[in-house]
């Protein structure tokens, strides 16, 4: 493990690629500070240039070295939820994080990732890591070094496998660069926990203009056509789709009591918020894999944390 932390870091300063796990799913990473290197990044994973990416350190004391005018709210964020499924969106250093990385934007995003690997690889690097999900631009994130090497194939190589992600759904972004800090994506870390560290309300910033572009097309979905359902719907739209000759799949918590009829594909029955979004989208490609034409969902219950990341990234994917 050690040689293979080498190996990535000599990779990194060469300005090559390198996937790497964190607790939400994998990232694909680059140099932050070499311009060409992140050009690459974006090259490889067919990105439009002017979509910012973000990047990873290995303490929240450097958010002080890549940021310029620091907000206390950050600090605070940085203190309680770092390492953690959480990006902050900061006012940009440009001597330290290079134009590409942000779409030519004024602020960037950075974060610490809960992850022993990827802890490893940032210490050693010792700089910032510019890295969006380890997938192909439009496709869904990868949650396992399998599902990474399945997307880019031989232009990577060097990759790092930290086994399945944890959080298993993108961290929560939150933009404290405004007067009131906005919540740009939904993930790991809850609204809730947001407004307690900093001791007031935010707002919800995820719909509607292009707040962190990436977010609002469908960058969630599977081939398969995704269909959000009512517990109590299920059978019903289950019977009728396969009536119509359609292969037909069903992903829902395990307490949601379905009565689907035989010919439906039952992919797992998560226990909780927290284990529907960790296995959320490893379910979406097996969704494709099996050659689903539908997959009827069941969101989890709850309207905040795991729950609310569920359903946000299942309701883009049925978009
Ligand atoms: O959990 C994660 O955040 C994963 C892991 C690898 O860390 N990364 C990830 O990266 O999801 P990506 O590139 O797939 O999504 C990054 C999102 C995009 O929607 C982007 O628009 C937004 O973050 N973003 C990055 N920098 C931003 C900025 N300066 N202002 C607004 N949005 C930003
Ligand atoms: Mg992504």
């Amino acid at each position: 493990m050690v040689d293979d932390v080498e190996r990535a870091v000599a990779a990194l300063r060469a300005g090559e690629l390198v996937v790497f796990p964190t607790e939400t799913v994998y990232g694909l990473g680059a140099d932050a500070a070499n311009a060409r290197a992140v050009q690459r990044l974006f090259a490889v994973k067919g990105r439009p240039a002017d979509h910012p990416v973000i990047v990873h350190v290995a303490r929240a004391s450097q958010l002080g070295e890549l940021a310029r005018d620091v907000p206390d709210d950050a600090h605070a964020l940085a203190v309680a939820c770092w390492p953690g499924p959480l990006t902050l969106v900061v006012r940009r250093d440009p001597a330290r994080v290079v134009a590409e990385v942000t779409g030519g934007r004024e602020t960037v995003g950075i974060r610490v990732p809960d992850h022993p690997l990827a802890l490893a690889l940032l210490d050693a690097f010792g700089g910032g890591v510019a890295a969006p999900s380890a997938n192909r631009f439009g496709r869904v994130s990868p949650t396992t070094a399998a599902h990474a090497r399945a997307d880019l194939g031989d232009d990577v190589r060097v990759v790092l496998d930290g086994g399945a992600c944890r959080v298993g759904v993108e961290s929560t972004i939150v933009d404290v660069t405004g007067t009131v800090p906005a919540i740009l994506r939904v993930g790991g870390v809850s609204r809730a926990t947001v407004e307690q560290v900093i001791g007031r309300a935010c707002v919800l910033h995820t719909s509607g203009e292009v707040a962190a572009p990436g977010t609002l097309a469908s960058h969630y979905a599977p081939r398969a056509h995704v269909e959000v359902v009512e517990a109590a719907g299920v059978a019903e739209r289950a019977r009728s789709l396969a009536g119509a000759g359609r292969r037909v799949g069903v992903l829902a918590p395990v307490d949601a009591e379905l009565s689907e009829p035989e010919a439906v594909v039952v992919l797992g029955a998560p226990r909780d918020a927290e284990d529907f979004a960790h296995v959320l989208y490893a379910r979406l490609r097996e969704a494709d894999e099996r050659e689903l034409d539908v997959l009827l969902v069941v969101l989890p219950a709850g309207d905040d944390g795991p729950a609310a990341a569920v359903a946000d990234r299942v309701r883009r994917a049925a978009h």
